[in-house]
């Protein structure tokens, strides 16, 4: 009797937190139309206009064409699909590229996720395409998205001051970059911080044995596998 085959899952990068993999116009585009006409998302993306069904499928469609963009799926390691993320403009001669993320599952936000799958992304790019500089750009009204480039070691190096309109304001936009050496040091930082939490957390849980109403409390151990 022939077997039915195990659908093996897809897995291009992987972090302590998130796979990130190919997109699937099959199961990833309901999800898609959903946070992309989701005002709370849209606020950050500088996008006003909701996107129709027609809109999204055309861009999935479109992305076997687009020789100098990455576009992966964000998933957490349970097998929820919580955003995308990925690199546009690869330039090959400056070995550039601008950055762009958004995890469109509100329930998500705030808890590591981004950084998680936004060192991954730039391990990918500086030791795998080989980059040496990565760009992007946050509204001034996204302190998450400031915070969360700042974390994986991007640095200001500008403003286009009043840009957006967004929520009845003007905002600027900040302009961000990072070189590879500016990435390693923040990923080295991450790991030290990391074996120093996993020190103190060895001494802590000794004192655990004495004292147990103190675990529940306890450090908890960061990511350090970039
Ligand atoms: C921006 C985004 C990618 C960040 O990912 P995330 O998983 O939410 O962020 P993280 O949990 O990894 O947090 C990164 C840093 O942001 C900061 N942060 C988290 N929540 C924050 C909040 N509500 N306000 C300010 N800073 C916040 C923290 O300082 C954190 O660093 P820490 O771990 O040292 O405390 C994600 O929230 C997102 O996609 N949001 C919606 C769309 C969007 O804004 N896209 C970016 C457009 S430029």
């Amino acid at each position: 009797m022939e077997r039915k085959q195990e659908q093996q899952k897809i897995v291009f990068l992987e972090g302590e937190k998130v796979i990130l993999r190919p997109l699937n116009k099959a199961t990833d585009l309901q999800n898609c139309v959903r946070w992309m006409n989701d005002p709370e998302v849209l606020q950050f993306l500088s996008r006003v206009n909701p996107v129709s069904f027609m809109e999204e499928e055309e861009w999935f469609d479109n992305l076997a064409n687009r020789h100098d963009d990455i576009l992966l799926a964000i998933e957490t390691k349970e097998g929820r699909f919580i955003g995308v993320l990925g690199l546009h403009n690869i330039d090959r001669v400056n070995r550039t590229a601008i950055h762009g993320i958004s995890i469109g599952e509100k329930d998500y936000w705030g808890k590591g996720y981004g950084t998680d799958a936004g060192m991954v992304l730039l391990n990918f790019a500086f030791n795998s395409l080989n980059l040496r500089k990565v760009r992007s750009s946050v509204i001034a009204l996204n302190k998450r998205s400031l915070n969360y480039h700042l974390k994986c070691g991007y640095k200001e190096i500008g403003r286009a001051r009043e840009q957006f309109f967004t929520n009845g304001s003007y905002w600027d936009e900040i302009l961000l970059g990072v070189f590879k050496e500016e990435w390693e040091k923040t990923r080295q930082k991450m790991a030290d911080y990391a074996d120093d939490v996993e020190t103190l957390q060895d001494g802590y849980y000794e004192r655990c044995v004495e004292s147990p109403s103190l675990e529940s409390s306890g450090p908890k151990i960061k990511s350090k596998s970039w």
